[in-house]
């Protein structure tokens, strides 16, 4: 069995996210998750989440692609996760080319490019802006 590990945050889980998942999966037999916290997030990615860590972790276990969540809780936790879990390929969103590659003496790394004009950032700033143009002019 080949064991594909992926990490993120997956905040406002989105099409960008899935498509990830789904190229991630198909490079093996066993997708895990490593899902950053909340703590983990504010105090080190400096991310506020929308959905908790619980509600994100809910999401991505309802989905065919993904066979384990675990929690990201360091930087450092890689080494550690790849050995206990047997992973055979590490993956990650080219928005990280190169910075995983440190891990290739453990396993197989691979950069999938992102899938174009989506974000967790953008749906945050385009309900953001919707949101303001429904405002009465009066409150503006
Ligand atoms: N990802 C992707 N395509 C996108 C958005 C994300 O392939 N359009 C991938 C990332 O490269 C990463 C994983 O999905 O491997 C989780 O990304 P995450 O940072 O949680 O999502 P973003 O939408 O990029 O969030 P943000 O805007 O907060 O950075």
């Amino acid at each position: 069995m080949k064991r594909v590990i992926t990490y993120g945050t997956f905040d406002l889980l989105h099409y960008g996210h899935i498509k990830l998942l789904q190229r991630a999966r198909q490079l093996g037999d066993y997708l895990i998750v490593a899902l950053s916290t909340d703590k983990f997030n504010t105090e080190e990615k400096n991310k506020i989440t929308y959905f908790s860590y619980d509600e994100r972790k809910l999401l991505l276990e309802s989905l065919r692609y993904v066979d384990l969540v675990i929690p990201e809780e360091r930087w450092e936790q890689k080494r550690d996760d790849i050995q206990l879990y047997l992973c055979d390929i590490f993956v990650m969103g080219d928005d990280w080319l190169n910075r995983f590659d440190f891990l290739s003496d453990l396993c197989e790394v691979i950069y999938l490019p992102r899938t174009p004009e989506i974000s967790t950032t953008k749906i945050k700033e385009d309900i953001k802006s919707a949101t303001h143009s429904f405002l009465p002019q009066a409150i503006l």
